[in-house]
């Protein structure tokens, strides 16, 4: 019989998936018991680090006696389908973000989970950063009233070699396997804090994309207005290659009562507020809590005590819905709505 808790088996065992092995290493209530990776000699290296058994292929990840619940940390076109897979053998899934590569497609494995009554959860790890849970209840207190302006930046200066060797370009620079670049790998955590701690999805983009220094078919720099449902505006920008850019990945909120900056969730800068009743702003100092760790207990909750998971399927697939109008709107030169 196998022990209780979740028996977690990691296909892909890249750079996500060591973050995952790192953050869940001593929790009571996850033991990694099988890994697979298309790559041999990486997948070795993963099982022998975190104890884990060593599964040929993913239909016998699937197999194992002992994985009740799988991690899939692919390249994004192949999440989806090895999401459906592991649903498909019964399997609770704790998907790497963006879940898909497109909206139609995260709801429909929403539903395959819930039509067998499995946990699928997506990791927008940020919702369990301190300053956005601290954000997410301000705003809910009414501090900052209703928000008016947004103003949200994924300024990042990316290593070239993120991209892989000249020589040899990596999935992330190859159109058909990543789905988009810095707006659909980097902001989408963006878009979903916001919508996380604000309760407002987006309606309507208008944007702007480019290639402008990465070697790659997707794109490192992106401008787009947006419009929230309560008539709120956002403006966005992102860039992968902003020299010297460090924990730049902030967003702004101006609100009828006030304002407030949610600063990079990894860096030290704090959470600021301004109320314009007093004239007055306030940092708020917190421990530097370790998002994954919280985002894992919070998913292990899910699956063992039946509870709401802390990102889901719909969630990606709203998030997924503004990048994909984000992209579309820069094709064809018009602002999109979103239904
Ligand atoms: N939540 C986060 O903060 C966060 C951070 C980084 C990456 N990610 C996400 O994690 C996912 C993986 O990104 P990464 O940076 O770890 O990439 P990576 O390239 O480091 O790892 C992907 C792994 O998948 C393996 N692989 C490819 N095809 C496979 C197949 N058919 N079968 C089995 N294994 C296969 C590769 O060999 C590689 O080891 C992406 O969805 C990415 O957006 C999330």
């Amino acid at each position: 019989m196998s022990a209780p808790g979740i028996g977690l088996g990691i296909v892909g065992c890249g750079w996500a998936a060591s973050e995952i092995a790192r953050a869940s290493a001593d929790m009571a209530d996850i033991r990694i018991v099988a890994a697979c990776d298309a790559d041999p000699a990486r997948a070795a290296e993963f099982a022998a680090k975190t104890g884990a058994a060593l599964a040929p292929s993913i239909d016998a990840l699937l197999a194992h006696p002992d994985v009740t619940t799988v991690y899939v940390g692919l390249p994004h076109h192949l999440l989806a389908p090895t999401v459906e897979r592991a649903l498909a053998a019964g399997r609770h899934v704790l998907a790497e973000k963006p879940l898909a590569l497109d909206a139609a497609e995260a709801r429909r494995l929403g539903q395959l989970a819930e039509a067998r009554g499995l946990k699928l959860t997506v990791f927008f790890e940020l919702r369990r950063a301190g300053t956005v849970e601290a954000a997410r209840k301000l705003i809910a207190d009414g501090a900052i009233g209703a928000p008016l302006l947004v103003r949200i930046r994924t300024i990042i200066d990316k290593r070239l070699d993120y991209w892989g060797a000249p020589s040899a370009l990596n999935w992330r620079a190859r159109k058909a396997e990543a789905g988009g670049g810095v707006v659909l790998m980097n902001t989408i955590h963006q878009l979903d804090t916001l919508r996380y701690i604000t309760g407002l999805k987006v309606v309507r983009a208008s944007a702007e994309i480019a290639t402008m220094v990465a070697p790659a078919e997707v794109e490192d720099t992106a401008s787009a207005s947006l419009r929230l449902v309560n008539g709120a505006i956002v403006s966005l920008v992102a860039s992968a290659h902003s020299p010297g850019a460090v924990n730049e990945e902030a967003i702004e909120i101006e609100g009828t009562l006030g304002r407030l900056d949610l600063p990079a969730p990894f860096g030290t800068t704090p959470l600021r507020l301004y109320r314009t009743a007093d004239k007055t702003w306030s940092e708020f100092a917190m421990a530097r809590l370790d998002s994954h760790r919280l985002m894992l207990e919070s998913f292990a909750d899910a699956i063992l005590n039946d509870h709401p998971v802390p990102a889901g399927a719909a969630d990606a697939a709203a998030a997924l819905a503004t990048v994909q109008a984000i992209y579309r709107s820069a094709a064809e030169g018009r602002a999109i709505d979103i239904g």
